[in-house]
């Protein structure tokens, strides 16, 4: 029996005082459960509403890429800059420090090398085994328009509803066949299937025209891929654009990992992001900051 209450102080119930009511700073996130906000608050920093993923996931079907040779090496050490950390199981497992508290969206499909047809993906975790591994958000590639696009789409809605189960984001990743034409509607075409199939963050590519209508029309949080490397001026005026018209963030890999002095990349691609950098300024703090990497 706990002890009763002794207490000889007023009880202040504060009747005057409305208890608050939180809103929820991320789009289309409102009707989300607690846990379900508490890890989409842990990946988007609640002050700027945005994040910076760092996406490291490229080897669940290239293997060991250029910049991912030795990820304990040449990544581990650039981790602390990140917002979330985009990731296979296996690498978590093996080569990340669980003393490392970012938090991770991890790869959850998989399936065809690069040798093969990409779209022909399946789920390749088990939703045991990402709850075990503690992490913030679940992700797989969707192949709107690719040969496997019906089954790209289940494994997706799939993954959204073990991942509703639990509290856990899903994140899907609008992945473009070769020959494919990269546009605004193709972009809205895709964003807005994975949205209305309930995933409840949404990765894509920036193109340069009407970028905004896609981030308008799709009605969850999306955040810019990075695509292939480009000049690091080109690379954070790409991420400027895209956070400018409407991206809640980006998930870069390839412009981070493969640049000159990734960590002040990072650090330059996160002022810009969070603090409304102008391209130019985040470029020379990336060239201040390469001085001493
Ligand atoms: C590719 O399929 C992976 O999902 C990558 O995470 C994604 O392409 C982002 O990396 P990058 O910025 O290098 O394109």
């Amino acid at each position: 029996m706990p002890e009763a209450d002794s207490s000889k102080k007023k009880k202040q119930y504060y009747e005057d005082i409305p208890m608050e009511r939180h809103g929820f700073f991320l789009k289309g996130s409102s009707a989300l459960d607690w846990g379900m906000k508490n890890r989409l608050s842990r990946i988007f920093n609640p002050e700027s509403g945005r994040t910076v993923m760092l996406a490291i996931d490229h080897g669940y079907f290239q293997g060991p890429t250029t910049g991912l040779e030795r990820i304990d090496l040449s990544v581990v050490p650039i981790m602390p800059y990140a917002d979330a950390l985009m990731m296979t199981r296996g690498i978590l497992r093996t080569t990340v420090p669980p003393s490392l508290t970012k938090p991770i969206v991890m790869r959850c499909s998989g399936g065809p090398s690069i040798l093969k047809e990409l779209s022909n993906e399946e789920l390749a975790v088990d939703i045991e085994d990402a709850i075990r591994m503690n992490v913030a958000a679940i992700t797989l590639q969707v192949f709107i328009g690719g040969e496997y696009e019906t089954r790209s789409v289940h494994n997706m809605t799939k993954l959204v509803d073990m991942g509703l189960r639990y509290g856990i984001p899903t994140m899907a990743v609008t992945a473009v066949g070769k020959d494919m034409v990269r546009d605004a509607k193709y972009f809205r075409l895709a964003c807005r299937i994975c949205a209305e199939l309930g995933a409840q963050i949404v990765k894509t590519y920036y193109v340069p025209e009407d970028f905004g209508t896609v981030t308008a029309s799709c009605p969850v949080p999306i955040v810019m891929a990075g695509g292939k490397k480009m000049a690091e001026l080109d690379a954070l005026t790409m991420a400027y654009n895209a956070v400018q018209q409407g991206a809640a963030g980006v998930d870069m890999g390839r412009n981070i990992f493969q640049s000159d002095a990734p960590k002040a990349m990072i650090q330059a691609i996160s002022k810009l992001v969070h603090e409304n950098l102008k391209p130019e300024e985040a470029y020379e703090l990336y060239q201040e900051l390469k001085k001493h990497e």
